[in-house]
């Protein structure tokens, strides 16, 4: 069985005593609820501080990005050997990193290897805009978004990856897309691409996570569909009670 995974993304939101304090409140909250896989990504200067807050619980600790290169003259980025044993996840692709910073399919490739590398799991974040789901493309864009930042990667690495799937436009508009719909990419498109790679027992065992204005309130839509295994939260993920309701929720829909 794949164990839920729900990943709080907090993106430029929260300063560092406001994510310490946040996560002082949230770990008790969430410490029931052991069947779930439960990670915050707090913005790169919390790292440190959120770990330490978080040793003796079993709540894990995600970076947002990184740079693939193991260190250089690269101003203002950070290298996969500076997260090495900070933290256990990184957020590879997420839409709003491939806008603003332009990057590309092939620089997320770069990223997912340098992760595998340095002992990091990837949370690889791949997704449509409204224009490319309009026009029915969905299904090409978001497999070969799948194909590209996989290229290379071995079977036996993928226990170490876990995948987003993130429809652009569904990304803080409150517009989410439908449990039926986030399960048919997901379980159609993407495992159907995994299982083209890897072969099916590969493409069944990979998590596979939705997000896009998941809420407490629509949880429970996702969390019931079978191929749907967990949440890359943003807005719902800064407030501890609603946190804490999504990854209940999700312990109640997969009986963990
Ligand atoms: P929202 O949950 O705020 O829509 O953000 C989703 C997201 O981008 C998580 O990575």
């Amino acid at each position: 069985m794949r164990t839920p995974i729900i990943a709080g993304n907090w993106k430029m939101y929260k300063t560092l005593h406001e994510s310490v304090d946040f996560v002082r409140e949230l770990a008790p909250r969430l410490a029931p609820f052991t069947g779930v896989e439960r990670v915050v990504c707090p913005t790169f200067v919390a790292l440190a501080a959120v770990a330490e807050a978080l040793k003796g619980t079993d709540i894990k600790v995600g970076a947002q990005n990184m740079n693939w290169e193991a260190q250089g003259a690269f101003t203002s980025q950070i290298a996969p050997t500076m997260l090495q044993g900070l933290v256990e996840y990184v957020i590879i692709g997420h839409s709003e990193v491939r806008a603003y910073l332009h990057e590309t399919d092939e620089d997320i490739n770069r990223k997912v290897k340098a992760a595998l590398a340095y002992g990091l799991k990837p949370i690889i974040a791949v997704g449509e805009s409204l224009a490319q789901n309009e026009a029915g493309e969905t299904e090409q864009f978001v497999g070969g978004q799948v194909r590209t930042a996989l290229n290379g990667i071995s079977a036996d690495n993928m226990r170490n990856i876990v995948i987003a799937y993130e429809p652009i436009w569904a990304i803080g508009t409150g517009k989410n897309a439908s449990g039926d719909l986030a399960n048919s990419i997901i379980g159609g498109t993407i495992r159907g691409t995994l299982a083209q790679l890897y072969g099916n027992d590969v493409a069944q065992s990979v998590r596979i996570q939705y997000g896009g204005s998941v809420k407490p309130g629509n949880m429970a839509e996702y969390m019931s569909q079978p191929d749907i295994d967990g949440a890359l939260v943003g807005g719902a993920s800064l407030k501890v009670d609603d946190f804490t309701q999504l990854v209940e929720a999700a312990a109640k829909a997969k009986g963990v």
